[in-house]
């Protein structure tokens, strides 16, 4: 089968997605989200979130297929995120999957949320890929990573110790009243500042930190900095402390993704997950990355963020490498390891 129809389901965490591919040509990518409903909480709501995605999650299916110009019957495989995030919230992407599948008689995938979202990289760049170093940045994981076949083998070379690059955007905006998720909103504020007005910390990056935890990232002793500046500095100007902590954010990030590509030899880069939606990381990582001789890639800022086209991608790759499917019931896992790619 050289290139499968596939329907990917995503329900990690607050967006119902839905995505289906053949092979790699994206043909469908729904998504309803719940963000507005955790908005007042200032972070997304397990019990919320499993909700929403038990409401939208047939009348998404429907919009993709439609879109897709499909017949569910075409399908020739499903794949849904297993893992890692909100347990009840996977619990019904899993279920309606298991559900779907069986009732179709096609082999499902169980895969991994992480390795999806470098995995969508596949549907806009078709160049070779592996191995590659992929840089993972989302709200709840970031991560250096080596992989050298996404559908089966990939290493953590490092991660966060403490917030994940997301999270830590997501705190700082809350100190600077800028809502949820926080992301966007300083990356918006960040365009009316200054990215050199305030030399904030970038962690782990003393000498001794590069000998111990080249790959490794910190972002607590970040945020406290901005919090003390903020709480130290009345007049502070919020856009200059926007734009100077995502560019603390965004150095540091890269600094570590190239020093990686480096020591393995490796000059390809993936840089994936929601924070690759960043305009400055984006634009920052273009500069470096072209100045190394390092190939860059990142997905478009849509595909960047939770999407069903991610899992559906990383099906219809695993079909292709002739990946066995999920057998049996499987439960989800809320924390599964990135080196597992499926289940
Ligand atoms: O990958 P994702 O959609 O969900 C998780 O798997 O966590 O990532 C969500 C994270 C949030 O923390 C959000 O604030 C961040 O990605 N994010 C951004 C941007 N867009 C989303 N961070 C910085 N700049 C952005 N433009
Ligand atoms: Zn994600």
């Amino acid at each position: 089968m050289s290139e499968p129809l596939v329907l990917g389901i995503e329900t990690s965490c607050d967006e119902t997605a839905i995505g289906i591919v053949r092979g790699r040509t994206l043909l469908a990518n729904e998504i309803a989200s719940s963000v507005e409903e955790h908005a007042r909480f200032g972070g997304v709501v397990p019990e919320i979130a499993s909700r929403a995605h038990l409401e939208a999650i047939l009348p998404s299916i429907e919009r993709a297929v439609k879109d897709a110009k499909i017949s569910l019957k075409d399908l020739d495989a499903i794949a849904v995120t297993a893992g890692p995030g909100l347990v009840g919230a996977l619990l019904v992407g899993t279920a309606s999957a298991s559900g779907l599948a069986q009732g179709l008689g096609i082999p499902l995938y169980g895969v991994n949320h992480l390795a999806a979202h470098v995995s969508v990289d596949y549907l806009t760049h078709d160049l070779p890929t592996d191995p590659t170093i992929a840089l993972l940045v989302s709200g709840g994981h970031s991560s250096l990573l080596k992989v050298d076949d996404i559908t089966g083998s990939i290493t953590k070379l490092g991660a966060t110790m403490d917030d994940a690059a997301g999270e830590a955007f997501d705190k700082i905006a809350r100190i600077l009243d800028l809502g949820f998720p926080g992301g966007p909103a300083i990356d918006r504020e960040a365009r009316n500042g200054s990215p050199t007005a305030i030399d904030f910390p970038r962690g782990l990056t003393m000498k001794s930190d590069w000998e111990t935890r080249p790959y490794d990232f910190s972002f607590s002793g970040l945020k406290t900095a901005v919090a003390r500046y903020i709480e130290q500095t009345p007049t502070n100007v919020r856009a200059d402390v926007a734009a100077s902590f995502q560019e603390a954010v965004v150095d540091v990030l890269l600094l570590k993704a190239l020093a990686a590509c480096k020591s393995t030899g490796i000059d390809s880069l993936v840089i994936a997950g929601g924070v690759a939606a960043n305009s400055r990381l984006r634009e920052v990582a273009t500069e470096r990355c072209a100045k190394a001789g390092i190939q860059l890639r990142i997905p478009s800022p849509a595909l960047c963020t939770d999407n069903g086209a991610m899992v559906a991608a990383l099906g219809s790759l695993m079909v292709s490498a002739g990946r066995p499917a999920t057998q049996g019931a499987f439960d989800a896992d809320s924390s599964l390891q990135v080196e597992r790619v499926s289940l």
